[in-house]
């Protein structure tokens, strides 16, 4: 097959997103899976390009961080945000993870979620230290469950970023 070659100057936002978007719709693979399809995706075309699991976590993990320095600070709109960014992943996970029979843990988290979200709609700084800790020990329990216990998410120090302001305007 022929690449398609389209100069850059003439890629508006939309046509790289339309360009990617199969590349979004594929699952997140397992690695130690699927070998043999694999091989034979890899022979005819150039592989897409598939987050994993591990991938998403990662977002999680800033997000997390984010609501902390956002509830601290109680800048509640940006903790309230945050909250939702994770709620998103979520369902992001669900969508694309469904190779990965940990995401039947998934529901671990969400009444920590919504204790988190009570706590912000109250502005209560009590309330929010709380229920986060609470979140906190939810993530970990799932990473006990899922056999992942040495990713271990503990409330943290200092921002995720020094480029974004966590105190309320
Ligand atoms: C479904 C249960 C589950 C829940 C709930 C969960 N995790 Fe995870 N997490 C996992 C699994 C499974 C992995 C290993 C993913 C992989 O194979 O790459 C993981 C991996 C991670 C990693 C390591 C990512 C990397 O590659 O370095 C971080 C960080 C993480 N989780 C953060 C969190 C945070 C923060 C929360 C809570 C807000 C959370 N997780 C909630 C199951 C969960």
């Amino acid at each position: 097959m022929k690449p398609i070659l389209i100069p850059m100057k003439k890629m508006n936002f939309t046509k790289v997103f339309i360009l990617i978007l199969p590349t979004m719709l594929i699952a997140c693979g397992n690695p130690a899976g699927n070998t043999a399809q694999q091989a034979k995706a890899d022979s005819t075309q150039v592989e897409p390009y598939r987050p994993g699991l591990g991938e998403f976590m990662m977002g999680i993990q800033v997000h997390h961080a984010k609501i902390w320095f956002a509830g601290k600070n109680q800048n509640w709109p940006l903790a309230d945000f945050e909250v939702g960014e994770i709620k998103e992943t979520l369902e992001d996970v669900k969508k694309y993870c469904t190779d990965r029979p940990e995401i039947k843990s998934l529901p671990i988290l969400y009444p920590a979620l919504d204790s988190v979200n009570a706590a912000i709609k109250t502005k209560d700084p009590t309330r929010f230290k709380k229920s986060f800790v609470l979140l906190t020990n939810s993530c970990n329990n799932c990473h006990q469950t899922t056999h992942h216990e040495f990713n271990v998410i503990k409330i943290p120090d200092t921002p995720p970023y020094t480029n974004q302001e966590f105190k309320a305007r």
